[in-house]
């Protein structure tokens, strides 16, 4: 085997990390599992493949292909054994996320061949897309022109329906064709853990990590640029309650003073997360682990790209409140692993029965950890006898995410503040189980003992954005808090009007369950309707009267006035709210109002509205987020409304700037 063949696996991510002298170090290494994520699930994927590969005696490298050459993709066929396993989320519009879009860029390109190499594809999508899984067929096929060799089937795992399910029972089958194919045989000395536990005895404070993302003291010693990896702690200037009703609906505002950060209407800003304290705390007294003890994860392979789970050293209690998820539901891996730490065989036999990819598997781990919302604290409280080492539990919880919302407010009318509007997440089943980062922002007030309350943020662009002159028309198509972008869009528009800008008709559908009850910003609404900012403003309340009225009905009446503003006047289409109805819907009566009003063919139609999505005429904001958002009609009462003074001040101020009452 010649040089070049064994240090391959680096040389394609040299871009991380110069290329070594001792190749040894690689020699065995035959797998590579490729990610591309936006939010880790297909990462964690990729690193469970990686662990199991070690069953059969195979050496993974886990790797992100925009940190590697993937041109050398077509030399990996060389190392014997060798296999390429993609792991690939889509996002948006069916595009690549953007870890996988310069290697998107260069599949699509052409120039270049596979010849001879091994690969298998799992796709991660929703099914409630239209474009379901775009990335993954995608790739399975475009490897396949490209000479290469498909040594397992796609798999399309599905949000939807509990991705975990699919995964599992693709990666079992495709192990075993790999198994087959290789033939390899499974190891019995084989250990599941990737990190090494270090105690730290003395460690000075500001060495240890306490919910930075990347460098430590980051969120004390703040620096701009501010991003992903350095989000800037944005005090709170607003948080008040929108809703009227039982269910709890937060208006927010955050101070971008002195942070350079800028934003558009339609784009998102994310919250970093913390955990509840009670259920950390809970974690330590159930393991008997001294919560305040430093440690640091190892990776136990040093050739590896991550070389902790999470930033180290840190404490056990800022492991659990920063960086690992403790309240969603675990998953099945990690269940498979919990049932390693019991002497209880009917603990033991039942946590091996839920974790397996079996029918009878599913169904359970379905009644007893989704349906019942057990988290892992639950599962340990439920199953005393079970006691896995906490630093063991801390590698394979998946990691605390940040959260993403929509912006509601417009930078030209709040150039230093950044608006959001966040449904407060309550489950109950008996028992309860609030969402992670409503929940936190739900209880933060703006001032604690006369300091500012800050969280930490980072501005994600979209492509959800206004038509460049203002006077096209706009149609926009928001229920619930899919009017969130709206709101920026109508300051926008307002903004413009201000300044002797012409805008040209805006009109505004929007629906909620009750007029009295969950209307939101319907006073702002109302003074847009008074200054002609909306042309027109419809709405549509479903549980107000005998009949359940949703927007797409009033859509459906309105079919001549929708043809007038997007054919002959060229106006743009704007629906944002949960993806699998209403926005099909909306995408149907679009399709008839062309064929009833424009007089096309349902065919004409159809590519019609594909011309519009392509100049960008037609913009959809849909996500799957609604969908974890339905809250239960609880017996908690509302919460209190808080407008902060200094808040209520800026806004008077800005208000006056900009001449509006
Ligand atoms: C691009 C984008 C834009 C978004 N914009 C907005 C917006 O404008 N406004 C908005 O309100 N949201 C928005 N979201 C959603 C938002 O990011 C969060 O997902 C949402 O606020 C919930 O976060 P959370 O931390 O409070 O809940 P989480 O902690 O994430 O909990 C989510 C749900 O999982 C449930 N759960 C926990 N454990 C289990 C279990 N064992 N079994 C079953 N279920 C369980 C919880 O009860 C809860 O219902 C957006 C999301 C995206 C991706
Ligand atoms: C904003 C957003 C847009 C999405 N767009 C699509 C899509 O167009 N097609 C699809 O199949 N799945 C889509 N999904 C689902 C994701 O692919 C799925 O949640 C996946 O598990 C995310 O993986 P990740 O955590 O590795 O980023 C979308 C999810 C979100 C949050």
């Amino acid at each position: 085997m010649s040089v070049l063949v064994l240090i391959i696996v680096p040389v394609m991510c040299h871009r991380l990390r110069p290329l070594r002298p001792q190749v040894n170090q690689n020699q065995g290494r035959n797998i590579v599992i490729f990610y591309g994520s936006q939010t880790g699930t297909a990462e964690d994927f990729a690193t469970r493949l990686a662990k199991e590969a070690s069953l059969y005696g195979m050496k993974a490298m886990v790797a992100d292909p925009d940190r590697c050459h993937m041109d050398e993709l077509s030399q990996l066929y060389k190392i014997e054994n060798s296999l390429a396993i993609f792991c690939v989320s889509t996002y948006w519009e069916g595009d690549p996320t953007d870890n996988a879009m310069a290697f998107y860029n260069w599949l699509q390109s052409g120039k270049t061949s596979v010849r001879g190499l091994r690969y298998a594809v799992f796709g991660l999508g929703n099914s409630t897309y239209e474009y379901f899984n775009k990335m993954g067929k995608y790739l399975d096929l475009r490897l396949e022109e490209l000479g290469g060799t498909r040594v397992h089937k796609l798999g399309l795992g599905d949000t939807a329906h509990n991705i975990d399910n699919y995964f599992m029972t693709w990666k079992d089958n495709l192990w075993t064709s790999v198994a087959k194919q290789f033939n390899l045989k499974t190891l019995t000395n084989f250990s599941s853990r990737q990190f090494r536990l270090i105690q730290h005895k003395e460690i000075p404070r500001e060495g240890v990590f306490t919910g930075e993302v990347l460098t430590l003291n980051s969120l004390v010693d703040q620096k701009p640029p501010f991003n992903q990896k350095n989000p800037f702690l944005a005090p709170i200037l607003v948080n008040r309650e929108l809703y009227k009703g039982l269910r709890s609906c937060l208006h927010i505002e955050l101070d971008l003073m002195g942070s350079q950060l800028s934003y558009e209407a339609g784009d998102y800003v994310a919250v970093y997360q913390k955990n509840d304290k009670h259920l950390v705390q809970r974690i330590g007294q159930l393991l008997a682990t001294d919560l305040d003890q430093v440690i640091s994860l190892e990776n136990l392979d040093e050739d590896s790209f991550k070389r902790h789970p999470f930033p180290c050293p840190t404490s056990y209690r800022d492991a659990l409140l920063f960086y690992t998820d403790i309240s969603s539901a675990p998953k099945p891996h990690v269940l498979r692993e919990l049932s390693e730490y019991t002497d209880n065989e009917e603990h033991k036999k039942f946590l091996e029965c839920i974790s397996s990819s079996t029918e009878e598997g599913k169904q359970v781990y379905n009644e007893w950890i989704v349906e019942k919302l057990r988290n892992i604290v639950d599962v340990l409280e439920d199953m005393p006898s079970v006691k896995p080492r906490l630093d063991h539990l801390l590698e394979i919880l998946p990691r605390l995410l940040p959260r993403f919302y929509t912006i509601c407010s417009s930078s030209k009318v709040y150039p230093n503040s950044v608006h959001l509007t966040a449904v407060v997440v309550k489950k109950s089943t008996g028992r309860v189980n609030k969402g992670v980062a409503t929940n936190l922002l739900a209880s933060k007030q703006c001032e604690q003992s006369g300091d500012k309350v800050s969280v930490p943020i980072f501005i994600r662009r979209s492509q959800f954005r206004l038509p460049v002159n203002p006077s096209t028309p706009v149609i926009m198509i928001g229920p619930g808090t899919g009017l969130a972008p709206f709101r920026g869009f109508l300051q926008e528009r307002w903004y413009h009007m201000q300044n002797q800008t012409p805008i040209g008709p805006t009109v505004l559908y929007f629906g909620c369950r009750n007029q009295s009850d969950d209307y939101l910003y319907e006073e702002e609404l109302r003074g847009y309707v008074m200054d002609n900012t909306l042309t027109k403003l419809y709405t549509a309340f479903s549980r107000d009267g005998s009949d359940k009225v949703y927007v797409t009905h009033l859509l459906r009446q309105h079919m001549p006035e929708i043809w007038r503003l997007i054919g002959p006047l060229n106006g743009h289409v704007y629906v944002s709210g949960y993806a699998s109805t209403m926005a099909r819907e909306v995408k149907d009566i679009l399709v008839d109002t062309f064929v009833a009003e424009g007089n096309q063919s349902p065919e004409e139609a159809h590519n019609y509205l594909k011309t519009m999505e392509s100049q960008r005429r037609y913009l959809r904001n849909h996500s799957n987020w609604l969908t974890v958002s339905i809250v239960n009609d609880g017996e908690e009462g509302r919460s209190v409304i808080r407008l902060c003074p200094p808040a209520r001040a800026q806004y008077a101020r800005n208000a006056q700037n900009n001449g509006r009452s």
